[in-house]
């Protein structure tokens, strides 16, 4: 891979104060790699707790984050608000936000720019429907929800982007590793005509999608894949801590 490996942990809509409790507890007495870059995103109401009791070695990261400054704003979360709770990155353009809640590109990179602005690092979520693949249109998709990023952001020093195909999220259908390998030197290429070979070489692109502690491995081992964005398996402690390990 290229540059520190980073393995984070999307919670999603999971958890409770008991079983986050237990989850913070085991992440704390798990050995972890010094060299790997570890974030946990909790959902928003489970955030302070965390931040109180998790180890230092682990970063926290929201899910979400609102567009701009707060205010009158119902239901959201803003960036100053995450960064009062010590909040150091923001997963957007998740494949749920996208196709579930149906958030779209331009405002998903206007919230990459919000955020990165103000010093929060943003884990930049690509990847295409099933369809889109069975199409041929895989690079198609991914470049061009690239675009909205690249179009918005100030600078991607502070950017992690995970190649997320929507067809192997929370499905046990995992890609394998050249499917994954292949569109993340796609994306490395994307980068380096329309950014700069600088950031296309130093970016850490990372691969999520079904990964778990029997497979990580042999992904990890792709010259492209700099870590992984996990979501069931980051919900067991000792799992996670296996996935964090497997950097190479
Ligand atoms: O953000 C994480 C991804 O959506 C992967 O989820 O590991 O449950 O497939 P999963």
């Amino acid at each position: 891979g290229t540059g520190k490996f980073f393995v984070g942990g999307n919670w999603k809509c999971n958890g409770t104060k008991d079983s986050i409790s237990k989850l913070v507890s085991d992440l704390n007495s798990a050995k972890l790699e010094a060299d790997v870059d570890v974030v946990v995103a909790p959902p928003f109401v489970y955030i302070d707790q965390v931040k109180n009791s998790i180890t230092d070695r682990i970063e926290i990261s929201a899910q979400n984050s609102w567009v701009g400054k707060g205010g009158a704003f119902t239901g959201e979360i803003s960036v100053e608000q995450l960064k009062d709770h010590g909040v150091k990155w923001v997963i957007l353009g998740h494949s749920e936000r996208r196709h579930i809640i149906g958030e779209k590109d331009e405002f998903i990179g206007k919230k990459a720019g919000y955020a990165l602005s103000e010093g929060l690092g943003v884990i930049a979520c690509i990847g295409e429907l099933l369809e889109e693949r069975e199409a041929g249109k895989t690079f198609d998709v991914c470049f061009q929800q690239l675009k909205a990023f690249a179009d918005a952001v100030p600078s991607w020093d502070n950017i992690v982007i995970a190649y997320e195909p929507v067809w192997a999220i929370g499905t046990g259908k995992v890609a394998t590793p050249q499917q994954a390998q292949e569109v993340h030197v796609a994306v490395r290429g994307w980068l380096k005509n329309n950014v700069s070979a600088e950031v296309a070489s130093k970016i850490r692109i990372i691969y999520g999608g079904s990964v778990n502690g029997g497979n990580c491995a042999e992904l990890a081992k792709q010259e492209d894949i700099d870590g992984f964005l996990v979501g069931g398996a980051s919900l067991k402690g000792p799992e996670f801590a296996t996935i964090v390990n497997s950097a190479t």
